[in-house]
């Protein structure tokens, strides 16, 4: 047996590193939480004997005040993951269909098999985008259709007009999960005016986390938002006592600081926009990514040969891609110098 001071130890060691330049396999935001965010986590340290609220009335309410919308359009969940499940164990039953691209978000597979889903996959196209006909006829008997925008692993994304022209073309009866876990690093006329399109759209669930651009992956706070009769069947399968305390003080402290979270998204923004122009002066093409991370399509030397002995944690994709998260200058310097040197 570990004696409980070591285990103690062990514990604190094993939390990951807040700064970390080679953490490029998750996309994390690469800075620790803002100082005024974690100072008011503090706070929670010392209810901790205390349970949160029995539902996170308050929580939903705060974020559907900042994001416009009526409280029973609000979902919130243990990161976008808790959402989504919560979405498929409020809509599914074993054996339904769900249509999702291929590659996509790692979580979609697992999530499908959680909930005992059929999945059906639709490839990707030549430039890393959803295939928006072929996933719309694939959608005809299914029950769920995931996409994400920005898309992850590539990073890119589809007009506003093209997605509500795949919206118009789904059965009412077939839930669509549209996915914005990156949705803060979009410029403001590429983003899509979410509580409009669900007004339009009842069978829509926009998912939105506090893991990516807002930097908290840690505290797992994640929401979704639809219209009010999908609102209020969603809500009726949120977990009692399911969100942590500190999750209201963090969404609030985040809202406080958001010009300084605007200027780190920004910042991010250009690093990727530097690391995309250095790699293409490099002969190496990136897909259109317009979030924290960039897709490299397989090249001519396998990735992670490329990459092997420099310590950078990526994402490799059995197509023989490789997703890279940006982070400080750094990261990105470890990543040019990798390239080079395989060149
Ligand atoms: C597209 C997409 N959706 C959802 C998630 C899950 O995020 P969360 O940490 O909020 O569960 C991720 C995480 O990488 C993601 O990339």
């Amino acid at each position: 047996m570990v004696a409980p001071r070591t285990a103690l130890l062990d514990a604190v060691g094993a939390l990951p590193q807040a700064v970390n330049p080679f953490a490029l396999s998750l996309n994390e935001c690469p800075f620790p939480p803002l100082p005024a965010v974690r100072s008011a986590l503090r706070a929670c340290d010392e209810a901790a004997n205390r349970y949160p609220e029995f539902l996170p009335q308050r929580l939903r309410s705060l974020i559907a005040d900042h994001d416009g919308m009526a409280e029973e359009q609000v979902i919130v969940g243990a990161g976008a993951t808790g959402v989504i499940m919560q979405v498929l164990h409020a809509v599914t039953s074993p054996g339904d269909t769900m249509v999702m691209a291929e590659p996509t978000f790692d979580g979609y597979p697992i999530f499908a098999q959680m909930a005992r889903l059929r999945t059906v996959t639709v490839p990707l196209d030549e430039h890393g985008r959803h295939d928006l006909d072929a996933m719309a006829e694939a959608a005809k008997t299914a029950r769920v259709v995931a996409v994400c925008r920005p898309h992850n692993p590539t990073g890119t994304i589809e007009s506003v007009i093209e997605i509500e022209r795949f919206l118009t073309r789904l059965p009412e009866d077939t839930v669509v999960l549209l996915d914005e876990a990156y949705v803060e690093f979009l410029a403001a006329e590429q983003c899509i005016d979410g509580p409009s399109l669900v007004a339009r759209f009842g069978n829509v669930v926009v998912v939105r986390t506090f893991s990516k651009a807002y930097g908290l992956a840690g505290l797992r706070i994640g929401y979704g938002f639809c219209a009010p009769d999908l609102g209020r069947q969603l809500w009726r399968m949120q977990l009692p006592f399911g969100i942590g305390l500190s999750a209201q003080v963090a969404v609030a402290a985040s809202y406080d600081a958001e010009n300084q979270l605007r200027q780190r998204i920004r910042m991010i923004a250009a690093e990727r926009r530097y690391l995309q122009m250095r790699l293409r002066a490099l002969g190496v093409y990136s897909t259109d990514g317009q979030a924290n991370f960039l897709y490299l399509p397989a090249g001519s030397s396998p990735w992670p040969e490329v990459f092997d002995g420099t310590g950078l944690q990526l994402r490799y994709y059995t197509d023989g891609g490789v997703r890279i998260t940006i982070g400080a200058r750094q990261s990105t310097r470890a990543v040019l110098s990798a390239v080079t040197a395989a060149a």
